[in-house]
């Protein structure tokens, strides 16, 4: 049967990352797993927290009557109040339960939110570096991705962004912190963005994507992009906050100063139903009710930061420390990153190119490896950096 050609197309386009978990495969045979240095996956490696286990085995062991059946379509009234309080705790908004919708993932939020608001032929404003599945997720509901360069320093650039806005724009879409490039997106952008859509008088909506939002180092935090920009609707999960990246387990929240937000709120509990997903995984809403507060320790991934920026220094790259999220988007010494990426894994360093990202001559890092890969890789960080100045 053959393949659809748009999926073919796609297929062909999204797989750098998968083009290198190949490759990682094809080396670890070769060489040895101890031989390859996997910096290519953002797969959380530090496991959920205790509590969060000790609530999983509550919620089996208990296996109330019921708990497996359908339940209302946005997710379990409870589990979706709860979510609002830590939400109006958060931003200072008078979230309810009716803005939230348990979602498979942050994946799954974004694609309702998309599926919810967009006719085909709209458009979506993404800032250049983006994560990479953007272009499908707006794909999907027929919408026309927008790609709008960041600054020097890959922070919005809001001039930029209003240049790119067409009477078809229908979304922003925003992620911070940042995959790829770790950036923390501050509260003086966040505010001009604000002003910036406020002149415009168009129903723009912001799509905030924060699986990363506990992820920030040297002991700050992210702004809240609800609080600071009206028009915002959260895409969230704890597949990073959590290590729960195979559970699927996320939610949609809608800003109670989103324009036409009860429309939207019918439209979003449809979308999730028709895409096939209904909500969330019903043992981890549950699990999620009691375990809302909890965390990883931000402090493992910011020590692995610390000691492969400081490496990566004393070798002679050129290096801009995140300063949040699970990554380093590493400029490489020379401009075609895809050779730069080929000369690595011939070392047993794997990496993706920023190319796979929209932006060439650089390199995105995963933090989720263990310190002593990170160790083990430098000599053939080294190796790669050396050839590239002969
Ligand atoms: C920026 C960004 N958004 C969304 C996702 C999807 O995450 P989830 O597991 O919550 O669906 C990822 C996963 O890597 C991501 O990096």
């Amino acid at each position: 049967m053959p393949v659809a050609k748009t999926i073919a197309r796609q297929l062909e386009n999204a797989s750098w990352i998968r083009r290198m978990f190949e490759e990682g495969i094809r080396l670890k045979r070769e060489r040895g797993a101890d031989a390859v240095f996997d910096f290519s996956l953002g797969n959380p490696d530090v496991e959920p927290p205790p509590a969060v286990l000790d609530a999983l085995r509550r919620v089996v062991d208990g296996n109330r009557a019921g708990s497996h059946s359908y339940m209302p379509n946005p997710g379990y009234a409870e589990v979706r109040e709860a979510v609002a309080s830590k939400l109006q705790r958060e931003t200072g908004l008078g979230f309810t339960g009716e803005d939230v919708f348990m979602t498979v993932g942050s994946a799954g939020a974004c694609n309702v939110i998309l599926k919810s608001i967009l006719d085909p032929g709209d458009e979506v404003i993404v800032l250049v570096p983006y994560f990479a599945e953007y272009q499908f997720y707006i794909a999907n509901h027929g919408g026309r991705m927008v790609p709008v360069e960041t600054d020097a320093s890959f922070l919005p650039d809001v001039e930029r962004i209003a240049a790119a806005i067409t009477p078809r724009t229908r979304a922003i879409l925003l992620n911070t912190p940042n995959n790829p490039t770790g950036r923390v997106y501050p509260e003086g952008v966040l505010r001009d963005l604000q002003t910036m859509l406020e002149r415009t008088g168009q129903p723009i909506t912001v799509i905030s994507d924060e699986p990363y939002k506990s992820y920030v180092y040297d002991g700050g935090r992210q702004p809240e992009v609800a609080s600071l920009i009206a028009n915002t609707a959260i895409c969230n999960s704890w597949s990073k906050s959590l290590g729960l990246a195979g559970e699927r387990i996320g939610y949609l929240a809608l800003s109670p100063r989103l324009e036409d937000r009860v429309n939207l709120r019918r439209a979003c509990g449809f979308s999730n139903r028709i895409l096939g997903f209904i909500n969330a995984p019903a043992i981890w809403q549950r699990v999620m009710l009691e375990s809302m507060d909890e965390t990883i320790d931000p402090a493992i991934y910011e020590q692995r930061r610390n000691i492969l920026c400081d490496a990566l220094e004393a070798i002679g790259y050129e290096v801009r420390r995140p300063e949040g999220s699970f990554f380093v988007f590493l400029k490489t010494p020379i401009a075609d990153d895809i050779a730069f990426t080929k000369r690595l894994a011939e070392e047993g360093v794997l990496a993706v190119p920023g190319t796979g990202f929209g932006r060439s001559g650089y390199i995105r890092l995963s933090l989720t490896i263990p310190l002593e890969k990170i160790e083990g890789s430098m000599g053939g960080f080294g190796r790669a950096f050396a050839a590239s100045r002969r």
